[in-house]
Order: structure tokens, then C-alpha cells, then sequence
């Protein structure tokens, strides 16, 4: 009988059969020399539960694997150019395990399917006993649909720190993602250093409690709620994604969204009054004045150091929900729309967000903006992620060749509780819109995955919240439509919670993610009412 495949994302092509390969304390590691640390990394991922010494050994090139017996042997290879940078090809044999890929991310992608390929007890922190560390005989042709595979994790509203982050780059991993997009800055919070501004962290980035309940409760938790990330912290996680493949995409929401840093500097605003970093969610009304260059002069200094510090060659710069009530009283803001010759509040939005993204443009990166920074005007190198309303809009730029992410709200907002937003439904999302011409679809990069904070106050509730759709939105990423299949998913996601247990994930259980009529009911009763967070 054929072995059973369980891997997440579904690979392109599998062919496997009955036999396998046995990994044993004899087991070499073999990697061409310019692949060393991916070499290093296998080691590492398969000492803690097999307590197994494994050596190895650098060879000069791929040929050189030929003759290996009883090894993993990784190495790069031109002949699978046609797969692109993060494909991979991996095939197991009785005799050995060979991985090759055109680049170091193929290989490592590679690795990720043989994690699932062995036991789930490799994810073990501590040894195993009496597993046998089999894996079974395979060919897998490997390729990812889209580019963009993200997730969004918003700090400002919660900060998790460092330890949590780098959690879930693990599991992002594990789930060929690669994309990480870090709300650093919104109205409840500022929680990264910037040398120049230091309020912005010693007063924005405290609040004073926290609304609990949802966005119409009157309740608060009075505890006060920070912390921020030092440079230097974000420069560690930097690294520790880039060992992972993964591009860390910082976030400064501007011009609205940003009260954290209002409260630090009243004279950012229209009114010039001053504000507490609110404790309370949803739209503020006071937002960067437009009016003032001092306010130009800041945005970019924060951006020259967000760039200094970010590798990143993309900056998300928001621009979501920004109400225009203080622009529209503000004489500084109406008097730069006459002199600009502009119609409106919205297209002084534009006009802002132009100037940010011809500064990023300067300095070599592009920015990323929400869907409601779109306007005729709006600079064309900028990329859209769309989210909710204005779906014309986004269709129109689409066809005039922008580039959008896209994270449609009811599909993919990870801070919906199952019974609003279920596993089924995020799995099946398709990105590409039904209306769109052929012709755009490479428009499309991919799907991005929001966590939103504002209710989420615990690292298990973030985690239970995030898987296992996080899989889901894996899946709909880099598998191809038609291998798609969620009930066939359920059961290669059986075997992948075994591995979050071991990993110590607080995921939602199936009743809930999966839920059924009466459960979905209790959801959606639950999402009104304000978040009870056992969905
Ligand atoms: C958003 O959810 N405000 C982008
Ligand atoms: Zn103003």
C-alpha cells in the first residue's frame, strides 16, 4: 500500500510509494559548501527529539551527493530553474534523502516538507522514545501559486513581544510563508524606538487601561498597557526572520491611526490639543495635520529610520480609516488644498501619501498603503491591500496595473471569531476577483492574513485565533486551485495539529474552527455582544 502524504501546503506533485527511508544516529547531513547553514539548521531541527548526533559533511557540488548512502543531502542545482526561487524538488529513496532547489529558500522549503514528512514527535523539544524516524519514499515537485503569503500581526493595540513573534516566524516556517507584516503604530500604542522622537515610546506608548467588551462597552481593564521594541531588539527578530526567508514588512499608520503619537506631540494635529493614547477602539478623530511641513518633516524622519533599520525594500504605510472632520475645520489643511488646486479632504490624503511614497521611492522602497489611500491621482509605484469597501476602486487600479495584496475582511481578518470567519471559509478564499480579465491576475501577489489586537490581550487567545486558519490561508496561498479540497485539507490537518501540540500551539480545537450550525450561531451572538474569547 501507498504511504500516505500529509503535508501542508499541498505540494504540486507527489509520487510516493510503500517503501522508506529510516533516519538513524548514522544518518550524514550532506550540503554543498555555499548551503552550510541550511546544512547547520536540519541538525539542529532533528537533535531535540531524536537526541541524535548527526554529522556532516560539505561537499564541493551537487555531483558529489551522487555517491551518498544513509544521508540527507541538500544542495543547489540550475536544472530546476523552471520552479522559480522557492520551489524545491525532494526525493526519498531507501538510501538517502536528496533535496535540491535553484536557491537556499528552495532548500529550505524542502526541509519544511520533510519536517512533515517524519513523525510528528520531531517536533519534540525533548527526546522521543520507542519512535521509529521513518520517511516515506517520495518524489515531491514543489512550487508556491503566489508570491505574497503573509500574516499581520497588529502590537499596537496589544503588545506580545519578542519571544511570541518569533513563535510565530517559526510557524510561519513551517507554513512556507513569507511575508511578515508588523503593525507597529496605531492610536492605542507606539511600540518602536525612534531615536529622534524619544516620546513616542516614553508617553505613546502607554496607555492608561484598556477597553474590554468591544467597541460599544463600557468596560475597561484599568491596568495600565506598553511596552515598545528597542532598534536593537528589531534588528534580532529581523535576522531571525531572515533565517527563516521570511520579509519582515513594518507598518507606520499615517495619517490616521495615530494618536499614540498625538498624545507625545500635540503639534502633529490640527487642533494642537493634547490627547491620551486612548484606551478606548475604533476611528479617532484626530489625525496628522496636513497643513503644517513640520508634519511632512517628522513622518519622514521616522521613515528614514524605520528604512535604516528594516532591510525590507516595501514600507506599509497605512492609511486606512482616516476621518477628514479636523482637516475640514482645519485652516492649514483647507488652505493647502486651495493652493494645491485639490478637490477635496480625500484628495489631500492623496497628496499627502504621494509625498511619502516619492520619499520612500527615493530611497529605494515601496510602499504599501490600505485600500482607502486609493485615488486617481495616487502615485502608480505604490502597492494596494485591499480589505473592505471601494471594491471598484480596487478593481479600476487592478486593470491599470497596480499591484494589490489582498485581505478581504470577512475572508481573512484572523480577530473574527470562527463562527463569523470559519477555517472552510478562509480555505476557500481565491483572491483573484470573480471579474477580473485574465490579463490582471498576476496583479494579484497573494493573500495576507490580519490579526487585529484590540480584543486579543493573551498569547493563547492570539494563538487560538490564528490556528489553525493561519494553515488555511497557507494553503489557499501556495496551492493551486484545483488541487484544492477541504475535506481532503481536514485530513492532512489532523496530522499537522499533532505537530502544534508538540510545538506547544494553543489552537482552536475543529468543533469550533470547523464549527457547525449551532456553534456558528454562538459566534456570530458572541461577535455582537463583544468577544467572549473561548472562540
Ligand atoms: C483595517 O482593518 N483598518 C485595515
Ligand atoms: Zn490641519
Amino acid at each position: 500500500m501507498k504511504n500516505q502524504i500529509h503535508v501542508i501546503p499541498k505540494p504540486v506533485k507527489i509520487e510516493s510509494n510503500s517503501n522508506s527511508f529510516l533516519l538513524t544516529n548514522d544518518t550524514k547531513i550532506v550540503f554543498t559548501k555555499d548551503i552550510e547553514p541550511l546544512g547547520e539548521c536540519l541538525i539542529l531541527l532533528l537533535k531535540s527529539a531524536t537526541n541524535y548526533s548527526l554529522q556532516k559533511k560539505k561537499v564541493e557540488n551537487g555531483k558529489d551527493i551522487k555517491t551518498e548512502n544513509n544521508a540527507i543531502c541538500l544542495s543547489l542545482n540550475d536544472s530546476y530553474k523552471k520552479m522559480g526561487p522557492e520551489g524545491y524538488f525532494l526525493e526519498v529513496t531507501e538510501d538517502k534523502i536528496s533535496i535540491s532547489s535553484i536557491s537556499a529558500n528552495g532548500v529550505f522549503y524542502g526541509i519544511q516538507t520533510l519536517r512533515q514528512l517524519l513523525p510528528p514527535e520531531i517536533e519534540s523539544q525533548i527526546k522521543s522514545d520507542n519512535i521509529i524516524w521513518q520517511v516515506p519514499c517520495v518524489k515531491i515537485t514543489d512550487y508556491p501559486k503566489f508570491l505574497w503569503r503573509g500574516f499581520m500581526l497588529d502590537e499596537s493595540r496589544h503588545f506580545f513581544g519578542s519571544e511570541i513573534v518569533k513563535k510565530l516566524l517559526d510557524l510561519m516556517a513551517l507554513l512556507k510563508m513569507n511575508k511578515f507584516h508588523w503593525g507597529l503604530t496605531n492610536d492605542q500604542g507606539w511600540r518602536i524606538e525612534i531615536k529622534k522622537y524619544p516620546k513616542l515610546t516614553e508617553i505613546g506608548s502607554v496607555r492608561q487601561a484598556s477597553q474590554i467588551g468591544g467597541f460599544a462597552s463600557p468596560f475597561r481593564k484599568r491596568d495600565p498597557h506598553g511596552g515598545f521594541y528597542t532598534q536593537q531588539e528589531i534588528k534580532e527578530i529581523i535576522e531571525y526572520a531572515k533565517q527563516r526567508f521570511i520579509q519582515i514588512i513594518p507598518e507606520i499608520d499615517m495619517p490616521g491611526h495615530i494618536s499614540s503619537a498625538i498624545a507625545a506631540y500635540p503639534e502633529l494635529s490640527c487642533r494642537e490639543e493634547r490627547i491620551d493614547v486612548p484606551y478606548t477602539f475604533g476611528i479617532k478623530k484626530d489625525i496628522l495635520c496636513v497643513g503644517k511641513e513640520k508634519v511632512f518633516d517628522f513622518a519622514k524622519d521616522v521613515l528614514r529610520e524605520v528604512i535604516e533599520l528594516f532591510p525590507s525594500d516595501i514600507i506599509h504605510i497605512g492609511g486606512d480609516e482616516v476621518p477628514k472632520s479636523r482637516w475640514k475645520n482645519c485652516p492649514k489643511c483647507q488652505r493647502r488644498i486651495r493652493d494645491e488646486g485639490l478637490a477635496n479632504e480625500q484628495e489631500l490624503q492623496v497628496y499627502f501619501t504621494n509625498r511619502i511614497i516619492k520619499f520612500l521611492d527615493e530611497h529605494g522602497k515601496t510602499a504599501i498603503g490600505w485600500n482607502e489611500f486609493l485615488g486617481d491621482n495616487l502615485l502608480e509605484t505604490a502597492i494596494g491591500q485591499y480589505w473592505m469597501k471601494d471594491f471598484d476602486a480596487v478593481m479600476q487600479h487592478l486593470r491599470r496595473g497596480r499591484k494589490f495584496i489582498m485581505s478581504k475582511f470577512a475572508k481573512t481578518y484572523l480577530d473574527y471569531n470562527h463562527g463569523v470567519t470559519s477555517l472552510k471559509t478562509v480555505y476557500n478564499y481565491n483572491p483573484i476577483p470573480k471579474n477580473l480579465e485574465a490579463d490582471y491576475h498576476e496583479n494579484i501577489l497573494g493573500i495576507e492574513a490580519p490579526l487585529w489586537t484590540e480584543w486579543v490581550a493573551s498569547k493563547n487567545h492570539l494563538e487560538r485565533l490564528t490556528f489553525p486558519r493561519l494553515i488555511a490561508i497557507a494553503e489557499a496561498n501556495w496551492t493551486m486551485k484545483d488541487k484544492k479540497s477541504f475535506e481532503e485539507f481536514k485530513i492532512r490537518l489532523a496530522s499537522f495539529l499533532k505537530r502544534l501540540d508538540f510545538l506547544d500551539v494553543h489552537y482552536a480545537p475543529l468543533w469550533i474552527a470547523d464549527p457547525n450550525i449551532f456553534v456558528k450561531l454562538i459566534g456570530y451572538i458572541s461577535f455582537f455582544l463583544g468577544t467572549f474569547d473561548i472562540f
